[in-house]
């Protein structure tokens, strides 16, 4: 099928091919499968960039929420904002345009130029508000701030107004789900080891919050999952009703091991959470976790990636996992294939998550398509 694009439909439509270039037309091939690490055309053509995103599924429409990135090494640094594309087959998005811009204000929170990073939307019910969280980092301080970032906005593909931005949960000790060993205690008279001195130095202030995502569960709880501790643990944390802000109750996972890009789903009421090692823009292994509530106790199990590339989580970093509307089982693991020099040619490597058991894999597909869920039954 062939979508057209221009400014005289009614006209394009009746005219021959060779004609379209002269009313400014352009054709788009409607697409029909993922193909992992290639350019991914929006409707206008030009590749995809919302690079760290999320996405909010909202009756019929799948909304994509990544950050927009400039060419060049500077394009690490947000100098645009936060890019919305929609879509309602996951296969073919058309650009919303910035859904929160960065502010020209150098003395902004959000000002141009400072690092935000991995912005996630949820939909709050109870305030009819669409609430996008990031991790942000303030202009001229490099990964120094480590905030967790809030905007608000009465419709979903913006624009968003920027609230606050802060470290979370100051002056709280954590939350420890039954079962949790006494050497996971925290002792800030005497921390054991690296990760909980630097949670104890942050109590007053707030913990440091870096790599994140936000999930939403079925009973509208909402949790901000964040790097903490200089990246040394993840942080599980309740977010308040309006989803506006942190509650104080948060659990720490996997603490001393050095945990980013943390992305969450919950399959047969099982919690699963991805993330993956520290080693800045370059590939790692993925890791994969599951716990029975959300605060923990999470169980470590490795690498979900199987096959050629698993080592290097096929040239990705997690990002998020979408669950696919309408299908059982269905679950998109999402992933950036980072390109620092030139930040805008970052390509999204999304892949299909295969269940056996309670147990999760991702292999690696050139092309693929929704259907490879329905051949899974
Ligand atoms: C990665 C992180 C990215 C970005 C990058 C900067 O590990 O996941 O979101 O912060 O480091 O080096």
């Amino acid at each position: 099928m062939i979508t057209l694009f221009c400014k005289n439909t009614i006209l394009a439509k009746t005219a021959a091919f060779a004609l379209l270039a002269l009313f400014n037309c352009s054709v788009m091939a409607q697409q029909k499968q993922f193909s992992p690490g290639q350019l991914w055309p929006d409707d206008k053509g030009v590749h995809i960039n919302a690079h760290g995103g999320g996405l909010l599924y909202q009756k019929g429409t799948y909304y994509w929420f990544g950050e927009h990135k400039i060419a060049g090494g500077a394009g690490n640094r947000a100098m645009v904002g936060v890019h919305c594309y929609s879509s309602k087959d996951l296969y073919n998005w058309k650009d919303q345009g910035i859904a929160l811009a960065v502010s020209t204000d150098t003395t902004s929170d959000i000002a141009k130029g400072c690092i935000l990073e991995r912005p996630k939307v949820v939909y709050n019910k109870k305030t009819k508000k669409y609430v996008m969280w990031f991790h942000l980092e303030l202009l001229g301080q490099s990964y120094k701030a480590a905030r967790a970032g809030v905007a608000t906005s009465d419709k979903v593909t913006g624009p968003y107004t920027f609230i606050r931005s802060y470290r979370p949960n100051a002056g709280f000790m954590p939350y420890y789900p039954p079962g949790t060993p006494d050497a996971d205690t925290v002792n800030c008279a005497q921390p054991k080891n690296k990760s909980e001195g630097f949670f104890c130095r942050d109590v007053p202030g707030g913990q440091m919050a870096r790599d994140m995502n936000v999930f939403v569960d079925d009973d509208g709880k909402a949790y901000h999952i964040f790097s903490a501790e200089e990246n040394f643990t993840l942080d599980v944390a309740e977010l308040n009703d309006t989803y506006t802000g942190h509650t104080g109750k948060f659990a720490r996972v996997y603490a001393g091991h050095q945990t980013e890009a943390p992305a969450i789903f919950k399959h047969n009421g099982i919690y699963y959470l991805i993330g993956s090692g520290t080693t800045g823009w370059a590939p790692n292994p993925a890791r994969w976790f599951t716990a029975k509530s959300i605060y923990g106790l999470w169980t470590y199990h490795g690498n979900p990636c199987k096959g050629k590339g698993a080592e290097i989580t096929f040239g990705g970093q997690s990002t998020y996992i979408l669950p696919v509307a309408g299908k059982k089982d269905a679950f998109i693991f999402m992933a950036d294939k980072w390109t620092p020099k030139n930040a805008i040619d970052g390509r999204y490597l999304w892949l299909p998550i295969t269940f056996k058991g309670d147990d999760m894999e991702i292999s690696w597909f050139d092309n693929w398509d929704l259907k490879v869920f329905d051949k899974e039954k």
